[in-house]
């Protein structure tokens, strides 16, 4: 088979305009290689979301996390504050946690029990000077604390940068911050219900392609459709590293009596009855109601498998009552449902792209502009 390359004329047509754009070629789904160096430049080099906090809850709770082959360990320490380290002894790079679970005293590497405190400090190196002799003047422990990585936790997302080279994260995101400074508020997570993952067979890109515009929804999603039709939503597009769209017709009817979840205090008018659902680029997918908020991390497995994770929470903890229990169910069955049924476009749009002579597609102005901001983005991430 050809190599496939990036080279400047695939991704300067992938630059122009909407009008005239063509998506990215088909190599940037179908080849591992490919998939090597978006795995750099689109994503450890910006902000993935990589876990959700709530899975480290307790001070002193740790967890490792595999994105794409890198070794990350997620701790709380004592005073709450979320660290990410790499998983990885300073000593002869063992991995130092295999399972989540409470971290009782220090992080003890298994195989010669050096310990790291929850901040990542060396403190003890056994018989590291001989048996029987705990330090050694070769064996500085101040130089050798565990690496630690860049990490921000916005609305229970842990966001990483891996590579260090991003800007901070309030720049980074920093329109889509502004936008939704509204819903800058504690989130509660409704509980096992509302959380659930969804392997997929398609490259990551394609799920976010998918998720950031609506014109699919009269064909894909009839029944979200009978109450939000395609004419009462709007596109969001960002020059930076976001994109996406929103109803206007946000109301659900989740039960008959009139019993409905508790709204974010303070909302302006707006989010009566608005919605709105944005890819922060690379691999966050967000949705904000006024009642309860809900982000999907996709986890790329490789080139054309992806794993989201999904999790739903709720404006006030009064949500998480037994009162509102079958709503809560209710709630996370309709967005897995909605879920399920985007997955065979984005594992039929994975196969069409075996198609050898597929240029890479045409956007509709009208209805793509979304997508076309996606992957202009990519492009850009990759000419860099
Ligand atoms: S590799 Fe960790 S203590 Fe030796
Ligand atoms: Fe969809």
């Amino acid at each position: 088979m050809e190599r496939p390359t990036v080279t400047e004329s695939t991704l300067s047509a992938v630059l122009q305009p909407v009008a005239t754009a063509r998506g990215l070629p088909n190599a940037h789904y179908v080849d591992p290689e490919m998939h090597q160096l978006e795995r750099e430049k689109a994503l450890f080099d910006n902000w993935v979301g990589v876990a959700f906090g709530k899975d480290v809850r307790e001070p002193g709770s740790a967890m490792p996390v595999d994105f794409m082959g890198q070794p990350l360990l997620l701790v709380r320490d004592k005073a709450g504050k979320l660290r990410v380290f790499q998983n990885t002894c300073r000593h002869r790079g063992m991995i130092l946690i295999e399972e989540a679970g409470p971290i009782r005293g220090a992080i003890r590497c298994p195989y010669h029990s050096w310990c790291y405190s929850l901040e990542g400090k060396l403190v003890t190196t056994p018989h590291v000077g001989g048996p029987g002799i705990n330090i050694a003047p070769e064996i500085v422990r101040e130089e050798l604390g565990l690496i630690e990585i860049r990490s921000h936790v916005w609305q229970d997302i842990v966001f990483a940068n891996i590579s260090g080279k991003a800007p901070e994260f309030g720049d980074y995101a920093d329109t889509l911050l502004s936008r939704w400074r509204e819903f800058e508020k504690p989130v509660y997570h409704g509980g096992p219900e509302s959380s659930f993952k969804l392997e997929v067979n398609c490259n990551w890109k394609l799920a976010v392609e998918n998720y950031c515009e609506s014109y699919h929804l009269p064909w894909v999603h009839p029944e979200l459709n009978s109450y939000s039709k395609l004419e009462d939503h709007y596109h969001i597009i960002n020059s930076g590293a976001f994109s996406g769209q929103g109803t206007l017709v946000y109301n659900p009817r989740l039960d008959d009596t009139g019993r409905k979840f508790a709204d974010f205090d303070g909302l302006s008018a707006k989010w009566d009855k608005s919605a709105e659902y944005i890819a922060l680029f690379p691999n966050v997918l967000l949705g904000v109601h006024r009642d309860h908020t809900f982000a999907i991390l996709l986890q790329p497995v490789d080139h054309q498998t992806t794993i989201e994770h999904v999790e739903i929470y709720y404006a006030q903890q009064s949500s998480l009552g037994d009162d509102v229990a079958d709503l809560r169910q209710k709630n996370a069955a309709m967005w897995r449902a909605v879920f399920e049924e985007d997955i065979f476009v984005v594992e039929g749009m994975q196969r069409g792209r075996n198609g050898l002579k597929f240029d890479g597609g045409k956007f509709s102005p009208a209805m793509d502009e979304p997508t076309h901001t996606f992957h202009h983005w990519v492009a850009t991430q990759l000419s860099k």
